[in-house]
């Protein structure tokens, strides 16, 4: 039984520190995970395996645990799951906690010709039991909070029914690019957690009916971080929405894409001025109905509405490409991302499937679940019954 080492709170002041420092380096680097030990998760034995740097082809009967070892990777790379919300789903049934611990490298430098960075040497864990909740540790230290700890691994996801992302609600896509900015930037990660926290502090106020000089202060602080929020959010889509466009016209040559990106409040709108104007019918919803929290964006297909009039297979290729284009503009940051993909080149027809692994190639590393391994040279893990052996 592995019991939860004491290691100390790394005081935030610190890790605010550590992650300037990190943000300042801006090193181009490729990280990668080399082996990952698994307690407790789903219906996965306990067990440590090891990755090769470039493809990891999981495969095996349905039902027998290949997507739960994808979850558990992510689990450890983001904190969180791709499936739920709720950690106690992915604590095994007869299990007390559960545990994902990884050891991840980095160091291989990509095109650029200055010197090499040091190679560096990552692990993280993740715990999480019923009582004690989740916790998060990267190199001995604690991690406050999950928006800290995640993305110290990039990874992109690829699921089977991704469609949501374009065709789901705003909530989906507002994390998708939340997610998407805090990958290339960590500072993003600091500034929207303080972000959050001034608008739960004007929040909880709206709810005790707060006078207007109280709400003012906040608003105040509120409106500043909104600025760095939107700035940030603004630099991002300026990169990603070419890479967009490009990854749309490759899967879908015939249309028309469009990307629109729909700020809540616009550029030059004084958002403080708004704010104090919404204070009386705030007060009575009990939160803060306008600002950045509230962005969305909307795809057009040949000039229409891609959620309402597209079919399951364009919002299906739409959905990949916006996965794709993540992932290209986090390679331009200098960060190469792990690729966890789940059964995807299923869904697509042959010539789709070959772009699909072909624009991966030597991008990152690669973990993808199906059924039968696809024929392509990679490390090869087959999975039963929870017990996953490298063949
Ligand atoms: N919390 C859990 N504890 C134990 N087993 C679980 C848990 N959650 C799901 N499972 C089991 O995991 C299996 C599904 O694994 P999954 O990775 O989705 O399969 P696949 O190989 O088809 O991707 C099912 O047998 C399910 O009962
Ligand atoms: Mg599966």
């Amino acid at each position: 039984m592995i019991q939860r080492p004491k290691e100390e709170l790394l005081e935030e002041e610190l890790l605010e520190e550590v992650l300037r420092e990190e943000v300042l380096r801006e090193e181009v680097l490729r990280v990668w995970l080399s082996e990952v030990s698994i307690s407790g998760f789903r219906n996965l034995a306990s067990q440590t395996l090891g990755f090769d740097p470039k493809a990891n082809l999981i495969f095996g009967p349905n039902g027998s645990g290949k997507t739960n070892l994808l979850e558990s990777i992510a689990v450890l790379a983001a904190g969180r799951s791709f499936r739920t919300f709720q950690d106690d789903q992915l604590l095994a049934f007869d299990a007390p906690h559960f545990q994902v611990v990884g050891r991840a490298q980095s160091g291989v430098r990509l095109q650029s010709g200055e010197s090499s960075p040091k190679p560096r040497k990552y692990l993280a864990r993740v715990y999480f039991s019923p009582a004690e909740r989740k916790h998060y540790f990267l190199d001995k230290h604690e991690v406050p909070k999950r928006s800290l700890y995640a993305g110290w691994l990039p990874i992109t996801v690829f699921l089977l029914d991704d469609r949501r992302l374009v065709a789901g609600p705003p909530a989906q896509r507002r994390a998708f690019a939340d997610d998407a900015v805090g990958k290339v930037s960590r500072t993003y990660r600091f500034v929207l957690s303080e972000f959050r926290r001034v608008l739960a502090q004007r929040n909880a106020l709206l709810r005790r009916r707060g006078k207007d000089d109280e709400l003012a202060v906040w608003e105040k602080r509120l409106a500043e971080q909104a600025k760095e929020v939107s700035q940030r959010r603004n630099a991002y889509w300026k990169d990603f929405a070419p890479n967009f466009e490009r990854m749309s016209r490759r899967f879908l040559p015939a249309d028309e894409i469009a990307l629109q990106y729909h700020p809540n409040v616009r550029e030059g709108d004084d958002y403080r001025d708004i704010l104090a104007c919404s204070r009386q019918t705030e007060r009575r919803m009990g939160f803060t109905c306008r600002g950045p929290h509230r962005d969305d964006f909307r795809i057009l297909l040949n000039s229409r509405s891609l959620r309402a009039f597209g079919s399951y297979g364009q919002q299906r290729l739409v959905a990949l490409a916006l996965s794709l284009a993540e992932a290209e503009t986090a390679l331009a940051a200098g960060r190469k991302p792990v690729y966890l993909m789940d059964d995807v080149a299923a869904e697509l027809d042959d010539a789709n499937a070959r772009q699909l692994f072909n624009l991966i190639g030597s991008k990152g590393q690669l973990f993808y679940a199906s059924a039968r391994p696809p024929a392509v040279e990679g490390r090869r893990f087959h999975v039963r019954q929870g017990k996953i052996r490298q063949v």
